[in-house]
């Protein structure tokens, strides 16, 4: 492990911006242009109410990246079902619609209609806490056979064969964790350690069986109310540790068509994009985000995503968004009474790589997966976009990328949470006055215990923190929920 530095920067000129790459336009479907190739990848800030509605917190982060202008944002993880899911903006309804065009009128407004603004979309199964031991196995545990016998065989003592569950069940509470490794499932070992969850592969659930029936309308429903409410388009979350990820991934052994081998595995994907696509205006943008590698045991890799990425592009998606890891599979465990949280093991670090990092280090780490899908994707003669996140804190690492052909869309998550101006300074020739985000975290470990997503940077006292006393504030009082306030000096004859 090594820490490494933000490196300082030689930014361009305001004119040698205006003649880069990144800040060069790019088409995202048959009609939609984005007016430069600079991205804000979905983040959820925690700012919805429990019912998924939009706040104005919500606006207020929205507005903020707005004033930025980016060529595109792409709003946070929004769910497709109608079901209480936290403080997450919802899109299940239609009673969701009239809020979230709240959304996109402020992206409009603070952009001066420059900023393109898409909507994730995102369906996940459900997940339970971890339990305190006494309570599962008093009560969650389901006593059978294979108890029994794994603990006849453990003790030697052949009475156990036909235990009461009682006794069964008082016993398993008190054995430590290395027997109990013996005597339990890995699947019970998990909802012990790590907390019930669904799997896509419960198959002898009906309501898990039937997801493939299920879902290509759900997703179709919440892209028309999208379009409804004024996005320019969609994005379909395929990544991380969700619904659909967990359909692409090596790990769905499902044996109905809808796993297994690759062309199963990828089935669902297509099916709820073909259904999205013929129920939106073909002026709406669709698109996904998607894997470029599980890194997780047994999970899917680059040689899968390429795969992905040239069937995705084959079937019409209007760009591709790749990301990496982010997975349950090795995630940390919870503390009893939490939930697991798919960004904290080795996978999570590669979804949002630290500075605490290998010798490769944070910055750039997964343009290579970008890459590799992009240059597939165009080996079958598609030119669709794909767009490339992980590291990127600065103009010269984002115009390398898409010079050398790794993206032809260049998004930052962090660094634009820590200065959500940098796109427009870049431009300006302001670079030296970009805030440059530290990549320790503190905003993922925010996102982690779901309190709203807030910068460590933004409540240090600075000479351009003039809103400090009148920016709005996290429910402790504590951080300021937006960043400072930033305008652009007057140019020389005094028009700001
Ligand atoms: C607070 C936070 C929330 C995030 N929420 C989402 C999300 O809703 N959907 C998604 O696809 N990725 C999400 N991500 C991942 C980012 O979009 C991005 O892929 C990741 O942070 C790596 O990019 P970066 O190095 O520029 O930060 C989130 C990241 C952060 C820091
Ligand atoms: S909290 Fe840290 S990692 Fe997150 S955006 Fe701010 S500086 Fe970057």
């Amino acid at each position: 492990m090594v820490t490494h530095p933000i490196a300082p920067e030689a930014w361009p000129t305001a004119d040698q911006a205006a003649r880069s790459l990144w800040f060069s336009p790019v088409k995202l479907g048959l009609h939609c242009v984005a007016r430069t190739r600079s991205w804000v990848p979905a983040m959820v800030p925690w700012r919805a109410t429990d019912e998924g509605d939009v706040t104005p917190d919500v606006l207020d982060w929205y507005g903020r990246f707005a004033r930025g202008r980016p060529g595109v944002i792409v709003v946070e993880a929004t769910g497709i079902r109608d079901v209480p899911s936290g403080p997450l903006l919802r899109i299940s309804h239609d009673r969701f619609v009239t809020g979230l065009a709240r959304i996109v009128d402020r992206v409009r407004t603070e952009s001066a209609g420059e900023t393109r603004v898409f909507l994730q979309l995102i369906d996940f199964l459900s997940i339970r806490r971890r339990p305190d031991p006494r309570k599962y196995f008093a009560r969650f545990l389901r006593v059978g056979a294979s108890h029994r016998e794994s603990l006849s065989a453990t003790t030697g003592d052949p009475s156990w064969l036909d235990a009461a569950d009682d006794r069964v069940r008082t016993t398993l509470a008190s054995l430590d964790e290395e027997i109990l490794e013996r005597v339990l499932t890995p699947r019970e070992l998990d909802e012990l350690f790590m907390g019930a969850r669904e799997r896509v592969t419960d198959t002898h659930e009906l309501h898990l069986r039937n997801l493939p029936g299920e879902l290509p309308d759900r997703f179709a429903e919440a892209a028309r109310r999208a379009e409804r409410a004024g996005f320019d388009g969609v994005e379909l979350h395929y990544a991380h540790a969700y619904t659909m990820a967990s359909f692409l991934s090596r790990l769905n052994t499902r044996t109905d068509g809808y796993g297994s081998t690759l062309e199963g595995r990828v089935r669902l994907p297509l099916e709820v994009f073909r259904r999205v696509r013929a129920s939106v205006s073909e002026r709406f943008v669709v698109g996904c985000r998607f894997l470029g590698d599980e890194c997780i045991d047994g999970g899917s890799t680059l040689d899968d995503a390429v795969h992905f990425g040239v069937e995705f592009a084959r079937a019409g998606m209007d760009f591709l968004s790749v990301s990496k890891g982010g997975k349950f599979e090795d995630a940390r465990r919870p503390r009893v009474g939490e939930a697991a949280y798919p960004y904290t093991g080795p996978s999570g670090h590669e979804c949002m790589p630290t500075v605490r990092s290998d010798a490769r280090g944070p910055f750039g780490r997964n343009l290579p997966l970008a890459r590799a899908i992009r240059a597939a994707v165009r080996q079958a003669g598609i030119a669709t976009p794909v767009v490339a996140a992980g590291g990127i804190n600065s103009f010269a690492l984002a115009e390398q990328a898409l010079a050398r052909g790794d993206a032809d869309v260049v998004a930052s998550a962090r660094q634009s949470i820590a200065d959500p101006d940098w796109f427009l300074k870049v431009q300006l020739g302001l670079g030296e006055s970009v805030r440059r985000c530290k990549f320790t975290n503190y905003c993922e470990a925010l996102d982690q215990m779901h309190k709203q997503v807030t910068c460590q940077l933004w409540d240090r006292i600075r000479p351009d923190d003039a809103d400090a006393a009148s920016a709005p504030r996290s429910r402790d009082g504590r951080r300021r929920l937006v960043a400072p306030s930033w305008s652009p000096p007057p140019s020389d004859d005094g028009t700001p």
